[in-house]
């Protein structure tokens, strides 16, 4: 078993000039880190350093961040410099923040931001539980129980065919 706790610390780029003196300063400090490669082979040298994990993922990729992403508390968002660092940059702080990926989701499909907003809105009720609860509402202003979606399925279907 690994003398390291699992690692809440993610070092992106950490094959570039930053990140391999960040991995070895982490390593030397005995904190454990996860570093995200592109392959297990250009990671071949940090996975030896003491306390570290590697993980497979790329920036353009967003499945595979959210997965690099798992158990992680704080990390490190070193890019390349290309062009198309910013979106890169982008998809990691939109996989670490699912409220987010799923609003700019639902823009890029064409929803517009008012009602994108509420959707997530929405789902963030489901999530906490708060759209399970009954109220009695009706049955305090009819007296009656509330019917259930078979029950008037089945007393209305003849309007529905
Ligand atoms: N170095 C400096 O002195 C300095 C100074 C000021 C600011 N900065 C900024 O700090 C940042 C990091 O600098 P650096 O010199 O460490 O950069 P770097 O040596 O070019 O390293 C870039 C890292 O990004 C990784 N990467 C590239 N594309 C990727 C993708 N699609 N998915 C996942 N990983 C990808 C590379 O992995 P691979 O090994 O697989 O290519 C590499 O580990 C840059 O934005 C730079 O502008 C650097």
């Amino acid at each position: 078993m690994s003398a390291f706790a699992s690692p809440k610390i993610l070092i992106t780029g950490a094959t570039g000039n930053i990140g391999k003196e960040l991995t070895a300063l982490l390593s030397s400090r005995n904190i454990p880190f996860r570093a995200l490669v592109r392959s297990p082979d250009s990671g071949k040298e940090i996975a030896k350093l003491p306390g570290a994990e590697l993980v497979v993922a790329d920036f353009n990729d967003p499945a595979t961040i959210i997965s690099a992403l798992a158990g992680i508390e704080r990390a490190f968002l070193l890019t390349n410099s290309s062009e198309l660092a910013e979106q890169q940059q982008r998809n990691v702080v939109s996989a670490a923040n699912p409220p987010q990926a799923l609003m700019d989701m639902l823009i890029a499909i064409g929803f517009p931001v008012w009602q994108a907003e509420g959707l997530v809105e929405d789902y963030a009720h489901y999530a906490r539980g708060e759209a399970a609860t009954v109220a009695n509402d009706f049955r305090d202003l009819t007296g009656e129980a509330p019917r259930s979606f078979d029950q008037f399925a089945m007393d209305y279907a003849q309007a529905f065919k």
